[in-house]
């Protein structure tokens, strides 16, 4: 998909479709909504007034315009009450559009923003928002069906007349950024297990290393066993699949001490292992290696912006199998930190292969570190889809990626962790258990088991089994993986400059 800023106004526009913003109750006065409805000979007020377009928040009126101006279609878009007006909405309205056109199969699109919102708001921000919505809400995760056809919309026109031109182009630059990474995120997300495997995982890191110059090194299963990352070597010896250590290096500020790590869960499937999950649970678990994608894909952003910031990736990939091989409730493993874990209970495995990739990512020299893992159904029961488990060992930190995820327009919620669960930890026989064996507080529980690997170091752990996944189309989100977590890291790097 192309971007062009153009001078224009829409209906100068050569396009297959142009789409106008309305507020709930507004009439069309909007400069844009007015000259297209002069055009048309007020075709869009008669419809306002006659109650068939309300502007509700979502709402997408079609007319054509037989040749009046030179765009095909008008999308009259709903964006409901403007004192609601804000670059969420925005962005998910025009994602809905942008799916319309897609669906029909539109190759060129016009879009305005709204020049009454623009001049409160930073023209930066608008924009941004606004290409998010476009290039989120006319994804389609292609798969392999015989018929799948390719994407229809080629180039879109933003028609701004009064914009400050920096503002927009940074705008521009960071929306195809952002949403391009989150849709790369989905599409692995949504690549099923028997393609997307750790080494596959893995090709994908690596190319995402050569396309922009980043450090790759990715830890073979021989290396991880020299290693002695016995987290990660436990949880993928019941599996045909070799594990991999995937590790991206950015340096942006080589002078600076602070190194950004970002670390992902890549179980590319989760059976649950020997203490398998109940049939149903097993579908849809491809999806536990979203934490990876999230962090991958960001770093694809991360390379392709180059803030003045230090950033390592480190992603543990491997797959949760039943097998003869498989390790067992009970066993005894020592983590690449050289802390001793019995295993209360197979399906607790993301924290085992996390457990070796903080602990490596702070040897690689991370001085703060944020996880991103589908770590518990717990977090789901808590929070549902909509909002994503926040916990950390540093106040100050949790809040700079609270800050970094509002600004993202992604929802994160804090859960306490309060040390008395870290109790529940305790094993007779290791320095820890990776599950307290009850069924409380598993999210926390989760929470506390990795803490015990970041030592000192400012962590934050964002549990995304709730958000990582959607399982319809709606507004910027396409049924499947969600790409949560992409923008929050890519934000959160741009903002670690200066450190
Ligand atoms: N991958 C799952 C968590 C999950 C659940 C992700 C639902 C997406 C949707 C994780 O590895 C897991 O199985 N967690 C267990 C832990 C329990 C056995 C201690 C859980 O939450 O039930
Ligand atoms: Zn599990
Ligand atoms: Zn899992």
């Amino acid at each position: 998909m192309e971007w062009k800023v153009t001078q224009k106004p829409l209906t100068q526009l050569a396009v297959d479709g142009i789409v106008v913003l309305h507020t709930e109750g507004g009439e069309a006065d909007g400069e844009d909504v007015k000259e297209v409805d002069e055009v048309l000979d007020f075709r869009i007020s008669r419809l306002i007034a006659d109650g068939e377009t309300t502007g509700k928040y979502g709402e997408i009126t079609l007319l054509h315009t037989w040749d009046k101006i030179p765009a095909k279609r008008v999308f009259v878009l709903g964006l409901g009450k403007a004192e609601e007006l804000d670059v969420d909405r925005l962005r998910q309205g025009f994602a809905i559009v942008a799916r319309k056109a897609e669906e029909r199969g539109l190759k060129h699109l016009g879009i305005a923003l709204p020049a009454s919102f623009a001049a409160e708001k930073n023209a930066a921000d608008l924009v941004q928002a606004a290409v998010e919505g476009v290039e989120l809400g006319a994804y389609r995760y292609r798969g392999y069906k015989g018929d799948s056809r390719e994407a229809s919309l080629t180039s879109i026109f933003l028609s701004l007349s009064d914009l400050s031109r920096s503002g927009v182009e940074a705008g521009l630059e960071r929306g195809k950024v952002f949403a391009r990474a989150t849709n790369l995120a989905r599409t692995w997300v949504n690549e099923p297990a028997n393609r997307l495997t750790p080494a596959a995982l893995a090709d994908q890191a690596a190319e995402v290393a050569k396309r922009n110059g980043l450090k790759v090194d990715i830890l073979d299963e021989q290396r991880i066993e020299e290693m002695r990352m016995g987290g990660l070597l436990a949880v993928s010896q019941g599996s045909a699949q070799p594990p991999r250590m995937i590790v991206l290096s950015y340096f942006g500020a080589p002078e600076s001490q602070e190194v950004l790590g970002l670390v992902g869960k890549g179980i590319t499937f989760d059976s649950g292992g020997l203490q398998a999950k109940p049939a149903k649970s097993m579908n849809g678990m491809k999806d536990d290696m979203a934490g990876a994608a999230a962090v991958i894909a960001a770093m694809e952003g991360i390379g392709t912006l180059k803030p003045h910031s230090n950033v390592i990736a480190v992603v543990p990939a491997c797959e949760n199998s039943v097998d003869g091989k498989s390790y067992r409730p009970g066993d005894v493993i020592q983590s690449f930190s050289g802390k001793t874990i019995e295993i209360e209970h197979t399906d607790a495995e993301g924290r085992l292969i996390l457990a070796d990739a903080l602990a490596y990512a702070r040897r690689l020299g991370a001085t703060r570190l944020v996880d991103v893992a589908t770590l518990t159904g717990a977090i789901v029961v808590a929070l549902g889809r909509e909002v994503t488990g926040l916990m950390t060992n540093e106040a100050s930190w949790g809040e700079e990626v609270k800050t970094a995820a509002r600004l993202a327009g992604e929802r994160v919620w804090e859960l306490p962790m309060v040390p008395e669960y870290e109790e529940w930890l305790r094993s007779s026989v290791a320095d820890l258990k990776n599950h307290g064996g009850i069924s409380e507080a598993g999210a926390i529980q989760g929470a506390a088991f990795l803490k015990q690997f970041v030592e000192e170091t400012p962590w934050v752990h964002l549990d995304i089994a709730g958000t990582a996944y959607f399982n319809k189309t709606k507004g910027i989100h396409s049924e499947g993986g969600t790409g949560v977590g992409v923008r929050t890291l890519i934000q959160l790097a741009i903002r670690f400059a200066g450190r």
